[in-house]
């Protein structure tokens, strides 16, 4: 069995982002978009990833994980260049190597499996993903010979009027024997137009010297959308969405209405829950079993909901822990609280969790009952099937006693405010 290892190419600024992020750190449903290459080459097997960068390199290698190796591309001399800067990682290295663009988020695992066994079963030099797509306009174009194989990539700006015309196009993801790459590497010349050494030249290298290339065509086109501007992102966005969204209705969770409901990465919720339209959860929550969801929600991230519990419509929950069968089910605002099971929380209550500096934490017992429109000022504590009368402010430092009820507001003026 041949060892897989992978490059991450993720140096680019992404001029054509206009954005100040780096653009692999540009989010796709909640989380960075190279994340998702990352797991893809990991899943398809790379045991060591290579990850080029240079625009942000501390924000970047900061998200990597323990098996990714970040690696300084000094200047930006274009996609060759960035696979040459790990070169001398790689010494002795003889096995397969995946090269992948970190723009490519919405690329799968099986389709990076299917491409390494293609390149093993037919030993193969390189072995390029290819897509059709109906409109190819900006990516390298492949180039085929009169027997039908891969010769050449051409990218758009050296592609004649005929060759723009082909609608297969490069992916950005390759599959070499690391041995022939690194020979074929020096060959390739400096791009007359865009003075950059593209590492697609290093197919033409390859064909010339006879070396064997193969293709794999993906099944689904979108899976070889480059993202190079928030255009590109929106619509990345929409179909990552749509597979979360089926996904989740796949694990027999309901979705009322998938075209308004808004479910990042990395999110959990057990069967038989009812999320309900215009409900946005975002990365980090962990919902439970035959909860309802919704309308107009907006859970954020390290909310945690057990079972049976009901969210309703303009609510909001941050870094919250809510309990069993409790119901929050009017315009309500929670963040930094702790929610015991069966408690309940009326319309209009607030945690009022942020002193301009710092956020404190609020604890609403077991079967607490919080009266509408209260306002919790934290850190306070509501104790076990206590009751919070409507219209309450519950001040600072404040503990309301087990099986006790508050009640009035206390607005009295209390001194300056600190600056
Ligand atoms: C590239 C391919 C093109 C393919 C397309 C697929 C080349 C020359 N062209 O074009 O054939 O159809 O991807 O989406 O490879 N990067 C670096 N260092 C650099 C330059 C780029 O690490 O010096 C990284 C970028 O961060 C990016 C990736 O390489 O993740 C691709 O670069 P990009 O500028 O997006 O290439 P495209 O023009 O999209
Ligand atoms: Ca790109």
């Amino acid at each position: 069995m041949k060892e897989l290892r992978s490059i991450v190419l993720a140096a680019g600024k992404g001029t054509r982002m206009k954005s100040q992020l780096a653009k692999v750190l540009h989010p796709v449903c909640g989380r960075p978009m190279v994340q998702y290459v990352i797991d893809v080459v990991k899943g398809a097997g790379s045991l060591k990833n290579y990850v080029v960068l240079s625009h942000q390199f501390e924000a970047v290698k900061q998200i990597l994980g323990e098996n990714e190796i970040p690696v300084k591309q000094e200047q930006l001399l274009g996609t060759a260049d960035a696979v040459r800067s790990v070169e001398s990682f790689l010494k002795g290295y003889a096995d397969d190597l995946l090269v992948v663009c970190g723009d490519t988020p919405l690329l799968t695992v099986e389709t990076v499996k299917a491409l390494v066994k293609k390149h093993q079963q037919t030993g193969a030099s390189c072995t390029i993903l290819t897509a059709v797509l109906s409109n190819s306009t900006g990516y390298g174009r492949i180039i085929r010979g009169m027997d039908g194989r891969s010769i050449a990539i051409r990218e758009e700006k050296d592609a004649s009027a005929d060759e723009k015309k082909i609608m297969e196009i490069n992916v950005g993801v390759y599959c070499f024997k690391a041995a022939s790459l690194f020979k074929a590497l020096p060959g390739i010349k400096k791009n007359r137009l865009k003075k950059e050494f593209y590492l697609t030249d290093v197919i033409e290298i390859m064909a010339e010297r006879k070396w064997k290339i193969e293709t794999l065509e993906t099944s689904d086109p979108q899976e070889g959308w480059g993202i190079n501007s928030k255009v590109d992102l929106a619509s990345a966005e929409k179909v990552m969405q749509l597979k979360i969204l089926t996904k989740f209705m796949r694990d027999g969770i309901t979705i009322i209405d998938p075209g308004t409901t808004y479910i990042d990465a990395n999110v959990k919720i057990g069967a038989d829950t009812v999320i309900k339209p215009f409900t946005v959860i975002e990365s980090d929550v962990r919902i439970g079993r035959n909860c309802v969801i919704g309308p107009f929600a907006r859970l954020r991230p390290k909310t945690v909901i057990l079972n049976n519990t009901e969210i309703g419509n303009f609510t909001e929950i941050s870094r919250t822990k809510i309990g069993n069968n409790v119901f929050m089910k009017h315009f309500s605002f929670l963040g930094d609280a702790v929610v015991g099971d069966q408690a309940n929380i009326g319309a209009g209550t607030v945690t009022a969790n942020f002193d301009g500096k710092n956020k404190h934490q609020t604890k609403i017992g077991k079967q607490a009952f919080i009266g509408s429109d209260s306002v919790i000022v934290a850190p306070a504590t509501i104790g076990k099937g206590a009751v919070v009368g409507a219209g309450c402010v519950v001040a600072k430092e404040k503990i309301v006693p087990d099986g006790h009820v508050m009640v009035g507001v206390p607005g009295r003026v209390i001194g300056k405010r600190k600056q």
